[in-house]
């Protein structure tokens, strides 16, 4: 398996010129299946504990209609931006997932706290679980099909570039997952500090939808971890808004 990204602050090592070539044929080609493989049991329990929490979210503030409406923080790394998606959308629970147990176990660290809420409690909407996306999202999709959930932002703040040209098809937008993180959320922001990658995620988006842009992007004040590295090493950042 090769790394996301190159090491550290360096900018994205790639032998790619512009935009994958055979994007429009790649995103047409998934267009009209559905990504469907077997779910990890362990996604199944991490889905099911992030469906009971946003449930009791809403029997606490006593508003449990369905649709019940949930962000989801994709890809959230060690959860700083959960915390701050968490203050944008006070009223609705906001649920970070990442594979990785390493940094999720950083999540909701004091530091964090203190920069992102200035305060010692880890907010009541926000909720970290362990899980693959890819299945995560298949999971999410069902409960926006049956008309339980409806997710009107998702975060996608610097995943998966996966720079190196023989490996584009792993790339969320030239994987068969594509169709389904476009249907999932009225809103997806993603942000890269890779120009190319924003650029074929615009088109692929652009390709299905018809409605996205990209753009440059500088943060005042950095929301993760990878957005505090970019930053501090000067490197230009993309921001791509795809709604529906
Ligand atoms: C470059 S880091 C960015 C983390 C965080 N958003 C930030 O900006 O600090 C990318 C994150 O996406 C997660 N990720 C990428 N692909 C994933 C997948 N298929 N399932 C779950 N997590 C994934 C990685 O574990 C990693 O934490």
């Amino acid at each position: 398996m090769m790394p996301e990204h190159s090491a550290g602050a360096r900018s994205v090592a790639t032998n790619q010129e512009g935009p994958y070539k055979n994007l429009e044929q790649v995103v047409r080609k998934h267009a009209s299946t559905r990504f469907l493989r077997p779910i990890a049991a362990h996604t199944r329990v991490s889905f099911s504990a992030a469906d009971n929490f946003v449930t009791e979210f809403y029997k606490k503030s006593g508003t449990g209609d369905s649709p019940r409406t949930v962000v989801l923080d994709s890809g959230c790394g060690t959860g700083e931006s959960t915390l701050h998606i968490a203050k944008r959308y006070p009223n609705v629970p906001v649920i970070g997932i990442d594979k990785s147990a390493v940094r999720l176990c950083k999540a909701g660290n004091r530091r964090q706290l203190e920069s992102a809420t200035g305060n010692e409690e880890i907010p009541d909407n926000v909720f970290w679980v362990r899980a693959e996306l890819l299945d995560f999202w298949n999971l999410a999709l069902d409960e926006v099909r049956r008309g339980r959930w409806r997710i009107p932002y998702h975060a996608l703040y610097y995943p998966n570039p996966w720079p190196k040209g023989n490996a584009a098809t792993r790339r969320f937008h030239l994987h068969p997952i594509f169709p389904t993180l476009l249907a999932l959320g009225d809103t997806i922001e993603l942000r890269t500090n890779w120009e190319i990658y924003a650029r074929e995620f615009t088109q692929a988006a652009g390709i299905l939808k018809g409605n996205a842009f990209c753009e440059p992007f500088s943060p005042s004040e950095p929301e993760t971890a990878f957005e505090r590295k970019y930053k501090e090493a000067r490197q230009q950042l993309w921001r791509v808004l795809v709604k529906k």
